[in-house]
């Protein structure tokens, strides 16, 4: 669908044409004057030069020619030569009533569906989710959602971190504290015990010791060594303990994503490329893309033009071992070659950007991808305290995911609970939950992903300002009202929408008309932070309409249907919107 925009800006060109200008004058763009009008054009302004004439004289006469468009409300030529624009009341309520009719709210899609996967979350098998977690499963499941919407085939892959050393760690404390279990006994031929040998909770506390002692204590980091380079190998009964942990952690990794409305299409990890190394090891050499440097192999990817040092990318360490670098190479290799992807988008702690760098480059030159293959780095900032540092509990530690969030249920549970004295258990805590989810992610969202912020609990549980609660308060606001008008027997959803009456009622129908270009930039610039600015505007657009007019008590029947139609419209792009960020809104709050 055409942007509003691009529809004035084709009657402006078509004027300056033919007011004998040349009509790439005519390009519109919001007005920076709201007060004045909606949109400007400030092409008299550039052809003034070029036509030797007075700039006011030129807006005048393209002025002149558009008097009368339907279009327009108003079109004036204002000193020194500005076009200022007011479209007509008709035309955004054509506009609005074609976008509810068009796929997608407008939302421009493409002929033939690009297809992208989207690596995020990455957690590490055996260790709980902490907040540092978080920020790649909102924005990695918001992104997903966003590319999704705007026409895009999206596979979502969670890439564990279960293979490496943390691996041989928890088999070499599993071996110290139980050497009788079966796995460790090299003569055991028959199957193994089906059950695993320690619950979630036993196996969250085996790696932090484990992890503790082998920086104290070199032999038991050796051994560590030696049992992942074993279970690497295909020791049987470290393969076996393995699949232990990874089904033990991954049921609990499941409920915690499922409680934080995250979900993945793939639940793939490191160890899936394990057997994929070695091919392309031998690939990169013999191609002469890879050489030995200091006993490790290595690819070149430095450039010319790099104005600080980009460090070759490692393959493999003088031992002979993988890293994580082979490990990401080794999934683009088996990414393309099973999915055959136009785009990789990776969503990861900025700090390891100079890492995907070397990781992009290193794919681009050894043609693991196509040339035209894109490759994104969504790199996050930090989550923070309010003391400016990396947030932690108040007890110091870092905080599990799992306790943060049931802890801000609480707290919302006790604040639906005060508000809605009547409200069941079973809707108290549903609600509670969709509360506390809207404040966490909205918080995330609505800054840049590259930018630390600060997690501020209350404020991103207030219900009023740029927060998730207060836009979740504008949709329970309008979903009350059009429940109230459908008590009356009639359908919010056949509601003939009206021309905009007052100035607010325009504006929330023109903020209406931007839903697209909202969309379309959050997709194009991997930027949900776009849909969180657009939404916020909305709802202050629909409160401030909603401050002053009387809905349900209109005496005027045709205005009344018309102001629930427009409730009815706005409810449906901000439930829209909140479903591109990833929480849902409740009935009532
Ligand atoms: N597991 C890694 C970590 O905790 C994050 C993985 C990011 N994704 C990737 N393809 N490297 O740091």
């Amino acid at each position: 669908m055409k942007k509003v925009i691009d529809l004035i800006s084709k009657e402006v060109a078509d004027a300056f044409e033919a007011a004998g200008y040349e009509s790439r004058l005519g390009r519109v763009t919001l007005s920076n004057r709201p007060d004045l009008c909606e949109y400007q054009c400030n092409g008299a302004m550039a052809g003034a030069k070029e036509y030797h004439k007075a700039p006011f004289m030129i807006a005048d006469e393209v002025a002149e020619k558009l008097q009368g468009n339907e279009m327009f409300e108003s079109v004036e030529s204002v000193k020194p030569g500005f076009l200022n624009i007011k479209v007509s009341r008709d035309f955004v309520r054509q506009y609005i009533v074609k976008m509810m009719h068009e796929k997608k709210l407008g939302v421009e899609q493409p002929g033939h569906a690009p297809e992208f996967i989207i690596d995020y979350g990455g957690p590490n098998v055996a260790k709980p989710l902490h907040v540092g977690h978080l920020r790649s499963a909102v924005i990695g499941e918001s992104l997903k959602r966003i590319l999704r919407y705007t026409g895009h085939k999206v596979t979502g892959d969670i890439h564990m971190g279960d293979w490496g050393l943390q691996m041989g760690l928890i088999i070499t404390e599993l071996h110290h504290q139980h050497p009788e279990l079966p796995y460790f006994d090299e003569n055991h031929t028959g199957p193994y015990p089906k059950e695993a040998p320690f619950t979630i909770s036993e196996l969250e506390k085996i790696y932090p010791e484990a992890s503790g002692k082998s920086k104290e204590d070199e032999a038991y980091k050796a051994e560590a060594m030696e049992a992942t380079k074993q279970l690497q190998n295909g020791n049987r009964g470290y393969r076996a303990l393995w699949h232990h942990i990874l089904d033990v952690s991954v049921t609990d990794l499941k409920k915690n994503y499922k409680n934080l409305n995250v979900d993945f299409d793939l639940w793939r990890g490191e160890s899936d490329v394990h057997e994929v190394i070695p091919g392309m090891v031998e690939y990169m050499k013999q191609h002469g893309y890879a050489h030995e440097s200091q006993g490790a192999l290595v690819v070149d990817v430095a450039e010319e033009t790099d104005a600080k040092e980009i460090p070759p990318c490692m393959i493999l360490k003088s031992d002979g071992a993988s890293l994580y670098n082979t490990t990401d190479l080794a999934t683009i290799q088996q990414r393309m070659d099973e999915f055959h992807p136009d785009g990789l988008v990776y969503v990861v702690d900025k700090r390891q950007e100079l890492y995907f760098t070397q990781v992009f480059r290193c794919a681009r030159k050894t043609k693991l991808v196509l040339p035209e293959t894109e490759l994104h780095f969504v790199g996050f900032g930090t989550m923070n305290g309010k003391d400016g540092k990396p947030f932690k509990t108040r007890q110091g530690g870092v905080p599990r995911l799992e306790n943060l969030i049931a802890e801000i249920d609480e707290q919302m549970y006790g604040r639906i609970k005060e508000g809605n004295p009547e409200i069941t258990e079973e809707e108290a805590r549903k609600t509670a939950h969709q509360v506390a989810l809207s404040a966490i992610k909205y918080g995330d969202l609505s800054n840049q992903p590259s930018k630390d912020y600060v997690f501020d609990i209350e404020k991103f549980t207030s219900f009023e300002g740029d927060t998730g609660p207060y836009i979740l308060y504008t949709i329970v606001r309008i979903k009350s009202i059009l429940a109230k008008y459908e008590q009356e027997g009639k359908s919010a959803k056949q509601a003939l929408l009206n021309a905009p009456g007052s100035d607010t009622e325009k504006s929330l129908m023109l903020q209406l008309t931007k839903f697209a270009d909202s969309v379309e930039s959050a997709s194009r610039e991997l930027m949900p932070n776009r849909i969180c600015a657009y939404i916020y505007e909305l709802s202050n657009d629909f409160n401030s309409f909603y401050h002053e007019t009387k809905i349900l008590t209109e005496p005027d029947q045709d205005k009344k249907e018309g102001y629930i139609a427009l409730l009815y419209i706005t409810l449906k792009v901000l439930e829209t919107g909140i479903d591109l960020l990833g929480f849902t809104a409740p009935d009532r709050m």
